[in-house]
């Protein structure tokens, strides 16, 4: 048996070489502890065996930090209410991240887009909704500053560090009064351009370099459309809504699409073919002859998954919106043209559209246990779809998806679909939400476990939201490994690499968010002390970073 002395002299062999043994347990743990000075290896140890370098994870936190596996760092790049411009700040609950360089051969300066969510009353306008009575115009126009989306031009300079350049002329703000036009021949709802986009919650970015941000959970602003037997319409109002159509007469129907927006020059348009629901994302393949492919996931419970294939390249108008029926492993057409059951229902293809998620049960689309975000896997491409969880039908910790299509291009109409990776307390997550595949193909995943539900009951061995890693090769090859964990409240979204995988932007949003008044905050992140929480994007690098790109 190895005495005390001889364990010590093997724990600094190993520190001195950088040998790492062991997922976990005591030499793993202590295998950073080398020592100063050079003792021999002891003849009773047996020869170190060549070993491929482990990632080692993190354990679940309820701290309120941002904590990350060992070798990584952060920097805050920019938080909530950061002046980008001398008229624009930086807006609230910042989520979906996309970097788009100015220049494909330099990857170490262009424009970030950050999509923002949704509001905070408390902290964007000041309104506590347990103790106010009446949310004020100014209060509202507050909080429709500071939805939308945030672009900035970052560089990355001489020491690695990124930085925000304020008042650079690209920086801008996109938010919930911004007119953006329809992408459609018909008018919706009576207008050919609708003000404003809010609820952005993931996106994706196109092969020319826009990107599309998705308006998800719209019905909070200004209700929505509701039908009666007769088909006779009123506007139904959440009663824990923000309020929004208190001050402003605008049509549900122009929210709940995927908007495109040009990072260069601000311009954005909503896509009307790819249809209106709670779109948490859309992901975009192009075919070898340019025609594309766009994913996008309805996250609410029981809702759907829809894919748009384009008639003619890179044309987001013409084409078929189909809805998958997962059990069948089969696209259903949602054209008007193809389905007399649409025929007797809606008077067209743009009422189709915008009421699409009846049109999908009219044909038989798969209820889903909330569809999140999508990836297309670069090394089999499959695609990944996160379902996060149904808890109205038991379904508390949710899954990864896999779809494999029926042929190579993405077109076809037939696919196989089966669980790739389920949450649980085997796997170490739950409630999987975004998901981003790095440079080498390694996936990495967000846990997005409501704030009221964190660490109790079910979720209580899960800890605070994370962000994982599972590896594409190597000794670990398909475990999920965590490496972050979000602070008090809060949520790791929009995971986006830089151009050469060398840094992972990353959001944290709705630090604090249970916090009942500021007297009583939840959390203090980032600045500590007795400061307000705000949502900020932070940058991860480091040596393990590094590590998980090489691995082989
Ligand atoms: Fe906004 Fe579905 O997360
Ligand atoms: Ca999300
Ligand atoms: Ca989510």
């Amino acid at each position: 048996m190895q005495n005390k002395q001889n364990r010590r002299q093997f724990l600094r062999f190993l520190g001195r070489t950088g040998l790492v043994i062991g997922a976990g347990g005591i030499l793993g743990n202590l295998v950073a502890c080398g020592g100063e000075e050079t003792p021999k290896p002891s003849p009773t140890i047996p020869k170190p065996k060549p070993s491929t370098s482990l990632i080692e994870g993190i354990q679940h936190s309820s701290q309120d930090e941002l904590v990350l596996a060992k070798g990584l760092n952060q920097q805050v790049l920019i938080s909530w209410n950061d002046p980008i411009s001398e008229k624009d700040q930086f807006g609230f609950n910042n989520d979906y991240l996309a970097f788009v360089p100015l220049d494909k051969n330099d990857p170490t300066d262009g424009l970030l887009w950050v999509n923002h969510e949704y509001v905070h009353p408390l902290f964007v306008s000041d309104y506590n909704e347990a103790t106010n009575d009446n949310k004020t115009k100014e209060q509202v126009e507050k909080e429709m500053y500071s939805l939308g989306g945030s672009i900035v031009r970052i560089q990355k300079n001489k020491q690695g560090q990124w930085k925000v350049i304020e008042n650079d002329p690209y920086n801008r703000r996109i938010t919930a009064q911004t007119p953006i036009p329809f992408n459609w021949d018909s008018p919706i709802a009576g207008a050919t351009e609708g003000i404003g986009t809010f609820a952005n919650c993931s996106g994706g970015i196109t092969p020319w370099g826009t990107i599309l941000t998705c308006e998800e959970n719209y019905d909070y602003y200004y209700g929505e459309r509701v039908y009666d037997q007769e088909g006779k319409s009123s506007i139904a109002v959440r009663e824990d809504g923000y309020g929004w159509e208190k001050f402003y007469n605008r049509p549900p129907e122009h929210y709940g699409w995927v908007v495109e927006v040009d990072v260069k020059t601000g311009e954005a348009q909503k896509h009307i073919a790819l249809g209106r629901c709670a779109h948490e994302c859309a992901t975009m393949f192009e075919t070898p002859d340019g025609r594309l492919v766009v994913y996008t996931g309805d996250d609410s419970n029981d809702e759907h998954l829809y894919k748009f294939v384009g008639d003619k390249p890179r044309d987001l108008k013409s084409g078929t919106l189909y809805v998958a029926n997962t059990e069948k492993g089969e696209w259903i057409s949602l054209n008007y043209d193809d389905q007399a059951i649409l025929q007797e229902k809606f008077k067209d293809q743009t009422e189709v559209l915008v009421r699409v998620r009846e049109a999908a049960k009219l044909l038989g689309a798969t209820p889903l246990n909330r569809p999140e975000d999508i990836e297309i896997d670069p090394l089999t491409g499959h695609v990944l779809i996160a379902l996060t969880n149904n808890k109205p039908k038991g379904d508390l910790l949710g899954e990864i998806l896999k779809i494999e299509e029926g042929s190579e291009d993405k077109t076809s109409t037939s696919f196989k679909a089966s669980t790739f990776l389920a949450g649980g307390e085997a796997t170490g997550f739950a409630c999987p939400d975004n998901m981003a595949f790095d440079n080498k193909g390694n996936l990495w995943f967000t846990s997005d476990i409501s704030g009221s539900s964190v660490g109790k009951e079910a979720y209580a061995p899960f800890g605070n939201n994370g962000l994982f890693l599972v590896p594409s090769f190597g000794s670990q090859k398909g475990e999920v490994i965590q490496i972050a964990s979000a602070p008090m409240d809060a949520e790791l979204t929009g995971p986006f690499f830089s151009p050469d995988s060398k840094e992972l932007f990353l959001s944290v949003q709705h630090p604090g968010e249970l916090s009942k008044s500021k007297e009583e905050l939840t959390s203090h992140w980032p600045n500590g002390g007795e400061t307000l929480p705000k949502p900020s994007v932070v940058v991860i690098s480091g040596e393990t970073l590094d590590k998980i790109q090489n691995l082989s």
